[in-house]
């Protein structure tokens, strides 16, 4: 962890100093707060409300301290919350955050709808609001979104659960020798309430319905639609028993003929793996465990790839995304705006959120030692000891 932290100082590091050459040119000589010409602000008396839903996933927490620390880098104070996936507890955090004062909120909400009350009094407050990652919805008053491109996502899973199966190359190109199936897959999706669940789950299965209209991949359970594939909180208990479940209903009991299966988070994946080894399936994939996606790199889905076990996840680097809300934040309270890189995909509802989406990185075995190891996010010894 030590390293992932000392990478992400640095990572935080060049964005505060890009940050503060981007306000310089925009602004002149008032481009940042202390070269503010009225000499008035003290980036020390201002506070950053910092809203994380939980710290039962590994990304939430490199997520809070990344962000935290490239904030307090560059001179201001930071109060950092973890809700415990709990949707009263995260608005309370919130409205604390308001009534204290803080002159920022950047939040990853639990449910992106609950927050509508809260993002009122912030705008009425003057208070600007940063949506991370995961986009609260139904309120005019979300200034700014940074995530990745979260449609993609879905059709980087889907496209590594085709790979996985040896119907395509890495890419997605179809592969010349390809099995001619039928091929049995099950799909697990996100939280319903969380606004990035359907894009991960519609990128995802406009990738493979061409493969299940055609019959080469079968949904043995008939379980398509998102509602059934949904997996309240993200939870990994609740797809462990909805895979055991589906063992049970569909594959006699001890998984015969099921080949893969769509997972959008590792959480999820080690549910689902936890339920197929619980059968008597692999226990790796040379052993026959079925194909398991993932997302997040989250260190212990990290060392089950390593090991052979998990097939694959996504790589979303939480510093770089820290990164981009330091920047976001910075610019507002210079008085800047943020520099967007999709002003039209995000609608909440009410209004379409300018956006800064980063791009995200398929991992297999192979890709663990250039991309987690080489870029100082994991060391070898976090990836053999997955922790
Ligand atoms: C989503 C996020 C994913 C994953 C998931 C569960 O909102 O985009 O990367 O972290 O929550 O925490």
């Amino acid at each position: 962890m030590k390293k992932h932290m000392i990478a992400a100082t640095m990572a935080g590091l060049l964005a505060i100093s890009m940050a503060g050459c981007a306000g310089d040119g925009a602004g002149g000589s008032g481009g940042n707060a202390s070269s503010d010409t009225s000499g008035t602000v003290d980036k020390s008396s201002i506070t950053i409300g910092v809203a994380m839903p939980t710290q039962t996933s590994t990304r939430w927490i490199a997520d809070g301290n990344a962000v935290k620390e490239g904030l307090e880098k560059e001179g201001y104070k930071v109060d950092l919350q973890f809700a415990g996936d709990d949707i009263p507890t995260q608005t309370q955090q919130i409205d604390q955050m308001i009534t204290k004062g803080e002159k920022l909120l950047i939040i990853a909400s639990i449910d992106g709808t609950a927050l509508t009350s809260q993002l009122q009094a912030a705008a009425d407050a003057g208070i600007k609001v940063i949506s991370y990652d995961r986009l609260i919805r139904d309120s005019p008053n979300v200034d700014f979104y940074v995530s990745f491109d979260n449609y993609k996502v879905g059709v980087a899973q889907a496209t590594s659960l085709l790979y996985g199966l040896k119907l395509t190359d890495k890419d997605g190109k179809p592969a010349a020798d390809a099995p001619a199936g039928p091929l049995n897959i099950e799909l697990f999706a996100g939280s319903s309430d969380d606004n990035n669940a359907g894009f991960f789950f519609d990128g995802a299965m406009d990738t493979l319905q061409p493969y299940i209209d055609k019959g080469t991949l079968v949904v043995k359970s008939g379980q398509t639609d998102f509602a059934q594939a949904a997996t309240l909180r993200w939870d990994q208990a609740v797809a462990q028993t909805r895979m055991e479940n589906l063992l049970s209903a569909n594959y006699g009991g001890n998984g015969e003929g099921l080949a893969g299966v769509l997972s959008p988070f590792d959480g999820i994946s080690r549910g689902v793996i936890t339920a197929l080894q619980g059968v008597g399936m692999g226990p790796s994939l040379a052993e026959g465990l079925p194909v398991v996606t993932g997302q997040d790199a989250e260190i212990a889905s990290v060392a089950l790839i390593d090991q052979g076990v998990q097939w694959s996840t996504i790589f979303k680097d939480t510093r770089t995304l820290a990164d981009q809300a330091i920047t976001a934040a910075s610019a507002y309270l210079a008085g800047d705006e943020p520099e967007a890189n999709d002003t039209k995909t995000y609608d909440n509802g009410v209004k379409v959120v300018p956006s800064y989406l980063l791009p995200v990185i398929t991992i297999n075995k192979d890709d663990i030692q250039e991309q987690l190891i080489d870029s100082d996010y994991y060391t070898e010894a976090q990836v053999k000891a997955g922790q």
